[in-house]
This record gives structure tokens, C-alpha cells and sequence, in this order.
């Protein structure tokens, strides 16, 4: 008897997703002869029984189109919120899964996916991920899908950036997305040659990002780009944020019914908050120099993906559909080289891949003379 398979797509969307659900389901389809649905919203939507047809003509037509045709959102299926509540789904997801004779769940996300994704296999149910992020953070894969166009937007962001910054003797200093993860800030600054690359691999000091700035005018370049990863954090927002978690953790009582885990995230998300407009006006003050910010945020995101995309996401689509075909469930596809691998989850959740601070990419950069602020 032939397969079903559904498919869902969870976490923030990424150029690359139709890709893969076009990669999953013609292969499963065409190649296999299986049956598939989608789940529209993520798990959101596999919990409410929300399903979408992909049994043929949806799956034309969408290689090179931006977004999930299937929806997304970022609801968990063991803290889902309902009328106010966080409340555990599992039970109602596990329940559709069988109504929908599901044979296997593909669930296309990155690091949070996974964990989800494991806790719906310790439940008994057939689930395949496959890693899809612009951060490039989920471990046990080589690379992911979204992660090469989101680098190609930001590169192009500092090659423009570049002609404004040199004709008005600026420094911009420009945020780029990733999470706690620096390989896109990273691969940007390298591709786009920023002179200041600053990731939350690597904490910074303002007075070094400074010295490097003034060291470029005295050299006759009164400009400078600061590429900064949204993750990134000086020495001294770092220092900031041990004093909140120390406090929090010294008061024995809850203060305000909050932990101290939530007065650590306070310190953190205020910090993040104006961070990297708080860099730049440091910056005008250290250097003398004019800056302004750039945020690329979620045009980071958008569009259509590029060629290494497309092609990353219909081999791990169509190694996906291998899988379920040769009954070998509860992993993660990942990129391996030319190839694909499947990956336990046990082995994936809970990891994030954030950039080694020994990683060849960050050697290079320094011999080139790009300052990290460190
Ligand atoms: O994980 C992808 C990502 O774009 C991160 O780089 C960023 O921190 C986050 O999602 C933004 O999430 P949202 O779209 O929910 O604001």
C-alpha cells in the first residue's frame, strides 16, 4: 500500500521552502507514488486540522517563489497558545496525524523544529526534518537552505552601502539577522569587505572598533563599514547582563512573581533593543566621524532564493522522500558534502551551530585586515 506523507512548514520562513516541498512531494509523488497533504501554519496548524491539498498542480510553478506556500508560525506543539494560555497540544497533534493516516510527518524548519519535531517521535509518530534558516545555526547539517540568499541580500546591502559611506566620510554600521549566530554577519562582511565585522561569537570592545576606524582615517579612508550581527554584544552589555542574572538568582524570593531567568532576558532584550544604534553614536563620539544604521531585517528574508538554494533544497527534498520510501524515520536530512545524511534527532535538538571562533573564515577575514572588535 502506497504512503501519506504531510508536510509542514514551522519557525520564520526562508527563501528555499517551496523548493523543498516541491522537492519532497514530486519525488514522493511522481517518484514513489505516495499520497500528500500539507498542514497549513506550522503546527499551529496540523493541531487544528487545517490541511492543504499537494497532491499535483500545487507543486508547479513554486521552485523559485520567496515564502512557504503552506504558511508558517512559530506555535509549539507542547506550548501552544489557546484562548490566553500556553497549552500542551500534543495529544490533539498526535490525534490528526492518525486521522490523516499519516505514514511519516516532514517538518521543514531549523534548530526549534527539531526539538519539536523530537518530542512528536517520542510520542510513537514518524517525523522527518529538514534544515532550513537563513543563520545557518542548526548543527549536524553542513549548511541550510535560505542561508545563501539571505548572504547574497546582505552583500549586495554592503556593496551599496559601500558607495555612500565613501562619498559622505561615514561610517554605517549595518545589522544583519542570524540569531545567536554570526555566519551571516560573518559571510556578508567577508563577501561585501566590511572593515569591521562584529559577531556574538566574539564579544566586543567599542574602543577597539574605534582604534580600527581612526586607524583608516589616518590611513586616508575617512569611511568605514561596521557589519554587526544582531546577536553580537560588546564586553560590556555582556558584563551588564551577569550583573541582571546574578541579582535575579541572589534575591531568593521571585520578585513580582517573575524569575531570575526573566530578569536576565529583561537585561538582555533592552540591551538588544537600540544596541546597534547605541554603537553607532559611540562610534561618532569615539571617532569624530558621522555615523548612521542600516537594519536590513526581514528584506533578509524575502523573495525569491538563489540558484545554490534551490539546488540545496531539492536534494535534501528529494533525499527526504528516499527515506520515507525505505521506512527510515525520526531523523534530520542533512547536507553532507555533495551528498545528504540523515542525522537522529536526539543528536541535533538542543545544539546550536554558532561559528567557531578558530573557523577559517574569521582567519581569513583577520589577514585582510578586518577587525572583529576583539
Ligand atoms: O531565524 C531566522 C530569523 O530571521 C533570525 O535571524 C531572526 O532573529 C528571527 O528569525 C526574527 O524572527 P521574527 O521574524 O519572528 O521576528
Amino acid at each position: 500500500m502506497s504512503k501519506t506523507i504531510g508536510i509542514l512548514t514551522a519557525g520564520g520562513d526562508s527563501p528555499g521552502l517551496n523548493a523543498a516541498i516541491r522537492g519532497v512531494g514530486k519525488a514522493a509523488l511522481g517518484h514513489y507514488g505516495m499520497h500528500i497533504v500539507g498542514f497549513r501554519d506550522g503546527f499551529r496548524g496540523l493541531m487544528e486540522n487545517r490541511t492543504a491539498p499537494l497532491d499535483g498542480g500545487q507543486l508547479s510553478g513554486i521552485l523559485t517563489v520567496g515564502g512557504t506556500i503552506l504558511g508558517t508560525s512559530r506555535d509549539k506543539p507542547h506550548k501552544m497558545p489557546v484562548g490566553g494560555k500556553l497549552v500542551n497540544m500534543l495529544d490533539s497533534i498526535a490525534g490528526n496525524y492518525h486521522v490523516n493516516h499519516l505514514d511519516c510527518l516532514v517538518c521543514l524548519g531549523g534548530g526549534g523544529t527539531v526539538k519539536n519535531a523530537l518530542r512528536l517521535k517520542q510520542m510513537g509518530l514518524n517525523v522527518i526534518t529538514l534544515p532550513k534558516t537563513i543563520d545557518n545555526d542548526v548543527a549536524g547539517t553542513d549548511t541550510t537552505f535560505g542561508f545563501d540568499t539571505a548572504l547574497g541580500i546582505a552583500t549586495e546591502a554592503i556593496d551599496r552601502l559601500h558607495s555612500t559611506a565613501h562619498s559622505h566620510h561615514r561610517i554605517i554600521v549595518v545589522e544583519i539577522m542570524g540569531h545567536r549566530a554570526g555566519w551571516l554577519a560573518l559571510g556578508a562582511g567577508i563577501a561585501g569587505g566590511a572593515d569591521v565585522i562584529l559577531t556574538p561569537e566574539i564579544p566586543y570592545e567599542v574602543d577597539s572598533v574605534a582604534e580600527a576606524i581612526r586607524a583608516r582615517v589616518r590611513g586616508g579612508k575617512p569611511f568605514s563599514i561596521v557589519a554587526v550581527a544582531e546577536g553580537a554584544m560588546s564586553k560590556q552589555d555582556l558584563a551588564t547582563i551577569a550583573a541582571a542574572r546574578s541579582a535575579g538568582r541572589k534575591s531568593s524570593k521571585l520578585r513580582d512573581g517573575r524569575k531570575a531567568d526573566d530578569q536576565e532576558a529583561d537585561a538582555a532584550e533592552l540591551l538588544y533593543a537600540d544596541r546597534t544604534l547605541r554603537l553607532a553614536k559611540h562610534l561618532e563620539a569615539l571617532t569624530g566621524l558621522e555615523a548612521r544604521v542600516t537594519i536590513l531585517g526581514h528584506v533578509q528574508r524575502g523573495g525569491a532564493p538563489s540558484a545554490a538554494d534551490r539546488i540545496l533544497a531539492t536534494r535534501l527534498g528529494t533525499a527526504c522522500a528516499d527515506l520515507i520510501a525505505n521506512g527510515r524515520y525520526g531523523v534530520m536530512v542533512a547536507a553532507k558534502g555533495d551528498g545528504t545524511r540523515p542525522v537522529r534527532l536526539e543528536e541535533v535538538a538542543g545544539k546550536v551551530k554558532t561559528v567557531p571562533i578558530n573557523h577559517s573564515w574569521i582567519g581569513s577575514a583577520r589577514r585582510v585586515g578586518t577587525n572583529f572588535g576583539d
